[in-house]
């Protein structure tokens, strides 16, 4: 048994597909009793077909790892789509090696370490920028006036988007990964009938509005060159591969959705770390230098992908269950983040944790995510940033998403006093 619990566990008997029990927290009660009893268990589901959870850090290893067993190609979403859903939605997520590594080349150039490092002055300036609008405001929304900001802005500028249009395109990424939250959409997936957008990504004909804005934008990239992102995509690689409309539109969408919700969520969950441990803002305002290594501990511990799912392309034996050809198998990453095996005290927050082999992005399988350079650089400025200005955090409310996929809060309230 761990002996450091700094979370609230929840229930260990929770339905782990139900939306409304993660607005409570993640039921790690529950993932630890799986872990435990049956680390690879069949998770029956009430609209759906069901799926096998795998929720130790070894075996999501090894599932993500072995693509010609557990392929991506016929979807990543718990959701059951037949082929033509699969077809019209595929992205570079919903592909396999070979097919997924041209993608991957053709996209991967602007997100690489050396790519990335270059941003760093400008990631910044817009953290700056963000910092010096809520510097010295006693109370407000962390989510909407910090952690919502810097990846939005940081979109913008890489992808050379005008900024009165970014507030626009955000509120579509969150329509998108928050469609089973009222909040975000008039089309919540499990509450009204979406069948007329069955082929649309996250079954969402907001969707539609993002493909047309990433029509218009590709269109005035080909007649002006410019040097941002966008521009770079449209270019072919050494080897002459060269990325379709359809493939542009869904990777524009990609980024706008995957890229922004998925940051903004783990900002959030640092600052509420950083929040409930007064000593540790101290050290780090203290050492920045440390912040590095923290970040990645904020990683581990907000886990804000949860899950992805795999199909078995074959029948295979894992831990005394047989996964037949067909079954939808889902790696819980936030499962496998707080696996005792591979993390000493799990549920410590340990902000010097070293190794930090964590699975937020994926760990060791070819989709790693493609962000994930940009995504800790982003986290690493905006602390190192933000902790030389504030003086005492307080959270006063939080309210999360109604999500089993993306965990976050969607609301943090604090009462900052500033130095
Ligand atoms: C803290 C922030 C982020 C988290 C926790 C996160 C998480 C993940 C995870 C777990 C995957 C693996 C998907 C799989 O297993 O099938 C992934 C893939 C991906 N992410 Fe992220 N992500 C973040 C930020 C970003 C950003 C900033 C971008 C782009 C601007 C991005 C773009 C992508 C793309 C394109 C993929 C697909 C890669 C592939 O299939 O080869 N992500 N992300």
């Amino acid at each position: 048994m761990t002996a450091v619990i700094e979370l609230d566990l929840g229930d260990s008997h929770a339905d782990i597909t139900d939306h409304d029990v993660y607005t409570q927290g993640v039921p790690h009660a529950t993932f630890l009793r799986l872990r435990t009893e049956s680390p690879v268990s069949f998770t029956e589901e009430q609209d759906g077909r069901g799926f096998w959870s795998i929720t130790r850090y070894d075996d999501v290893l090894y599932v993500s790892r072995s693509t010609n067993l557990f392929s991506s190609a016929k979807g990543i979403r718990l959701e059951d789509m037949d082929d033509e859903e699969t077809e019209a939605r595929r992205t570079i997520m919903e592909l396999d090696p070979p097919a997924h590594s041209r993608y991957r080349r053709l996209v991967s150039r602007p997100f690489s370490p050396r790519a990335v490092a270059d941003y760093e002055s400008s990631v910044r300036e817009l953290a700056r920028e963000v910092l010096e609008d809520v510097r010295g405001e006693t109370s407000f929304d962390f989510v909407s006036r910090v952690a919502r900001q810097l990846p939005m802005r940081m979109l913008g500028t890489l992808l050379g988007l005008p900024e009165q249009d970014l507030d626009w395109l955000v509120d579509r990424g969150d329509a998108l990964i928050g469609n089973t939250d009222a909040d975000f959409t008039d089309y919540v997936v499990d509450q009204v009938d979406t069948s007329d957008y069955r082929l649309l990504p996250f079954r969402s004909p907001v969707a539609l509005e993002l493909f047309e804005y990433a029509e218009g934008a590709m269109a005035a990239r080909r007649t002006h060159p410019t040097d941002d992102v966008l521009t770079s995509l449209l270019q072919p690689t050494v080897d002459g591969d060269l990325l379709g409309d359809e493939q542009l539109k869904n990777f524009f969408t990609l980024m706008v959705a995957a890229g922004n919700d998925t940051t903004r969520y783990s900002m959030a969950a640092g600052m509420k770390t950083l929040a409930d441990r007064p000593t540790l803002l101290d050290s780090l305002r203290a050492d920045p230098a440390a912040i590095r290594v923290a970040i990645d501990e904020m990683l581990r511990w907000s886990s804000t992908t949860m899950h992805f799912r795999r199909t078995a392309t074959q029948d295979v034996e894992l831990r005394d269950q047989t996964i037949r050809a067909g079954d939808k198998v889902v790696v819980w990453y936030v499962s496998a983040n707080f696996d005792a095996e591979q993390f000493d005290e799990p549920f410590g927050f340990d902000a010097t944790r070293t190794p930090n082999d964590h699975v937020a992005f994926g760990l060791h399988s070819p989709h790693l995510c493609l962000g994930a350079h940009l995504a800790r650089l982003e986290m690493r400025v905006l602390f190192e940033e933000l902790l030389p200005l504030l003086d005492s955090v307080r959270v006063t409310r939080s309210e999360r998403l109604r999500s089993n996929f993306i965990s976050g809060f969607k609301r943090l309230e604090v009462e900052a006093t500033w130095r």
